[in-house]
């Protein structure tokens, strides 16, 4: 018999968020999914979560806005998208006719932004939660200052929980100096689940020009180099909240994706892997089955949080 891979990320919300298995793309990693439809069965995935999505489309900060450092890279992309009404009536449709649940990313300026995001996205076909992003690097306004803060990470999380009846996923910046008091202060405030962790602010210098890489300057540093450090954040945060923690940051194997899940994750999120390997998603979820057969595991919660015992 197969294992039970199945996992239940919002087991407080009325609609709940099961996915078949805990294996999730990160957002801006994976566009809206559509794009990969042609390299492998995106479908197996336990969820796909779509590019952050705004109000209003944007166009995203000056180039240069990627440059690749030593085992990662550094981005300042600045949530260029193709604004939230375009999503509802371009992707949303496409996702309906998915087994695969697409959760949409979302990131506002104000608090007031946020809550029009989940009234605009509440109830529309094809979207089964929300991921709200206060933890973006890369924009002037919004982003990393509300997920800084417990008391603005707060505002923002009610603000959405109350216009949604969809679960809501918070996903948290690793850019502050307690990110589990955040972590808590999200979780009283109504999120069903935390996801953590979103970039950490970098730049990098182009010793010839000598300027900034960047055409924003700063950006935020993602891949394997940040990993280790992502993975002592989720152990932390899973330690001191009761609800689901997704953990994010530098997975590319099962062997990363099981380290997270060991520390207290109920699922991964794949992120830069995915521009070094289109199919790296599903790779690490191949691993994982064969970890859990080779392991002889029953089911995937024999597994969470199993460093922690
Ligand atoms: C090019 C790029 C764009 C991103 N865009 C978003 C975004 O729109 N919203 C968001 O919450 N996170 C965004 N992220 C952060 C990722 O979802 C993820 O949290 C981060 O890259 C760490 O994971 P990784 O090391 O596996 O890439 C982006 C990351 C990259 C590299």
């Amino acid at each position: 018999m197969s294992a039970d891979l199945s996992v239940q990320l919002a087991p407080g919300n009325r609609r709940g968020l099961r996915l078949a298995n805990p294996v999730m793309t990160a957002s801006g990693t994976f566009g809206y999914g559509t794009e990969y439809g042609q390299l492998f069965d995106i479908q197996k995935l336990g969820a796909i979560v779509c590019k952050g999505a705004t109000l209003e489309p944007r166009e995203g900060n000056p180039q240069p806005r990627l440059v690749e450092t030593a085992c990662g890279v550094v981005n300042s992309i600045g949530l260029q998208n193709i604004g939230v009404r375009a999503l509802i009536k371009e992707k949303a449709p496409v996702w309906a006719k998915w087994r695969v649940p697409v959760i949409v990313n979302i990131a506002g300026e104000t608090v007031e932004e946020y809550r029009r995001l989940a009234v605009a996205l509440d109830g529309v076909k094809g979207v089964s939660a929300l991921e709200v992003n206060i933890s973006c690097p890369n924009v002037k306004a919004g982003g990393a200052a509300f997920g800084a803060d417990p008391q603005c990470a707060s505002e923002v999380t009610a603000a959405v929980r109350s216009a949604s009846s969809l679960p809501v996923i918070v996903k948290l910046t690793p850019n502050t100096g307690d990110i589990a008091a955040v972590a808590k202060a999200v979780a009283d405030a109504g999120a069903d689940a935390i996801s953590l962790v979103n970039s950490f602010k970098a730049m990098a210098i182009d010793v010839k020009t000598r300027r900034p890489s960047l055409g924003s300057i700063t950006g935020g540093l993602s891949g394997p180099a940040i990993k280790p450090v992502a993975l002592a954040m989720v152990y932390e945060v899973a330690g001191a909240v009761g609800v689901p923690v997704i953990g994010c940051g530098g997975i590319s194997s099962a062997g990363d994706a099981l380290e997270f899940i060991m520390a207290g994750a109920s699922a991964v999120q794949v992120g830069s892997a995915s521009f070094l390997n289109p199919r790296a998603s599903l790779d690490v979820l191949e691993g994982l089955e064969e970890f859990m057969q080779a392991e002889k595991v029953k089911s995937l919660k024999e597994l969470i949080g199993a460093a922690r015992e």
